[in-house]
């Protein structure tokens, strides 16, 4: 449930209707809600209560730190991938103690930042890394938390581009040398072996595959345990989907449950999840205005304000998002068409929606929904556009919490030869 609703005929974000900010604040732009974002968040805070547990938010779903901040008040931590996803969480006021740092390819520069700010594990993808976190912890001295991502090999069922714990994906190790890195991380100077982890996808819309995961981690963990090697902690991952259109993702009490049903007999393993989609997908929207309407001779366009750059999801994953009306029309008063929703980026896949039926006129603002995760975060400035602005709603009050970008900062930090 969001805290997107009409009131008579007119969205409303919380107690704002949506026309207001659009002509305060111009389009395109993203809306949030806080009250979704605390409400999606404790849901599988209360979920998790039954064992012990941490949500750790992943940030890349969407990291203004606005958001972040909203999350670290009510005691999340965080997921991370990145040096600069770090520095975010420190500037909202997260706790380090909480972070979790994900991620294939993490540099020394990245690892020493946040070994030296007390991060609570780093999420081990190779052995390489772990030679590397062991090196740097070594020079340092100071000794580095750590958990080795299991690929478990698993179908998670999803889109293929975000299938992340199949033996053919980048992402973790090898369920079948697992053993054998414990085994070497336990002879590794400058390392604390913490967790194990998993992460096998994003935009589940079942618990099973996840179940099979955490079985064949679990054997992995009892073997540890003959091996001497303690777990004090078992990550999840993150990977719950959300309804887009008519899926019917388990409610996060749910999959939650069935998780802590198989834990039952390890009540001291600290549980970790990293929900990011499922906490900030739906308390957002993309909200767009209507340039021009066109017609050839078989299709319908309507060719609005925001592109790819803005919402890349529908391009690169072909996903399907709603798209409503931020004014509801009376009946009859417009004629609806089948129409595709485009974009101003010079590229055919530049789309937000195809094949909508909708009454739609010229200069109207439409809201695409569940864009508040992986829509600014992947946003770019193709097509030298500026980056929107993101507005957070809490209750009546309008918050600006990141400014559009202006014309001039698109070549900032660009320069001309000097002859
Ligand atoms: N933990 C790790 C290690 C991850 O790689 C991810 C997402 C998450 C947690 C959070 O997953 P979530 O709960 O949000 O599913 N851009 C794609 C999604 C990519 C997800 C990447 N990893 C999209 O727009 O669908």
């Amino acid at each position: 449930m969001d805290y997107f609703n009409y009131r008579s005929e007119h969205l409303y974000a919380e107690d704002v209707n949506i026309n207001d900010i659009a002509t305060r604040y111009g389009t395109p732009c993203y809306i949030y809600s806080r009250a979704t974002f605390e409400r999606h968040y404790n849901a599988f805070v209360d979920a998790a209560k039954a064992h012990k547990n941490l949500v750790c938010y992943a940030v890349k779903a969407n990291s203004n730190i606005a958001v972040l901040n909203i999350l670290a008040k009510l005691g999340s931590g965080f997921d991370i991938v990145s040096q600069g996803e770090l520095s975010r969480v420190v500037a909202a006021g997260g706790d380090v103690n909480k972070v979790v740092f994900s991620g294939v390819a993490k540099t020394k520069q990245e690892i020493t930042y946040a070994l030296e700010l007390g991060i609570k594990c780093f999420n081990v993808e190779s052995i390489a890394e772990l030679h590397r976190i062991s090196e740097i912890a070594a020079e340092l001295e100071l000794i580095a938390p750590i958990s080795i991502r299991v690929n478990p090999d698993i179908d998670a069922k999803t889109h293929p581009y975000i299938s992340t714990g199949l033996k053919e994906n980048k992402f973790g190790i090898d369920i079948n040398q697992a053993i054998e890195v414990y085994k070497t991380a336990s002879k590794l100077p400058g390392l604390s072996i913490q967790g194990i982890d998993f992460h096998i996808g994003s935009q589940l819309t079942e618990v099973t595959p996840f179940l099979a995961a955490l079985d064949k981690i679990l054997l992995l963990i009892e073997e540890l345990n003959q091996l001497g090697i303690k777990i004090t902690h078992l990550d999840v991952g993150g990977g719950l989907g959300v309804p887009y259109q008519e899926e019917e993702p388990p409610h996060p009490s749910l999959y939650v449950d069935k998780i802590n049903d198989k834990l039952a007999h390890l009540p001291n393993l600290e549980l970790i999840f990293e929900p990011g989609r499922a906490i900030a997908a739906n308390a957002g929207i993309l909200v767009t205005k209507i340039e021009y309407l066109k017609q050839n001779q078989d299709k319908h366009f309507a060719i609005v304000d925001a592109g790819m750059n803005d919402l890349l999801r529908p391009s690169l994953y072909q996903a399907w998002q709603n798209i409503i009306p931020v004014t509801l029309k009376a009946e009859n008063t417009a004629k609806s068409y089948n129409y595709d929703i485009v974009g101003p980026v010079c590229e055919t896949g530049d789309f937000l929606g195809k094949d909508r039926d909708l009454a739609l006129s010229q200069n109207e603002l439409l809201a695409v929904r569940s864009a508040g995760a992986y829509g600014f975060t992947m946003s770019s400035n193709y097509n030298s556009r500026p980056r929107i602005c993101e507005i957070m709603v809490d209750g009546n009050q309008v918050h600006e919490i990141r400014q559009r970008e202006t014309i001039e900062q698109l070549y900032q930090g660009e320069c001309l030869l000097p002859c």
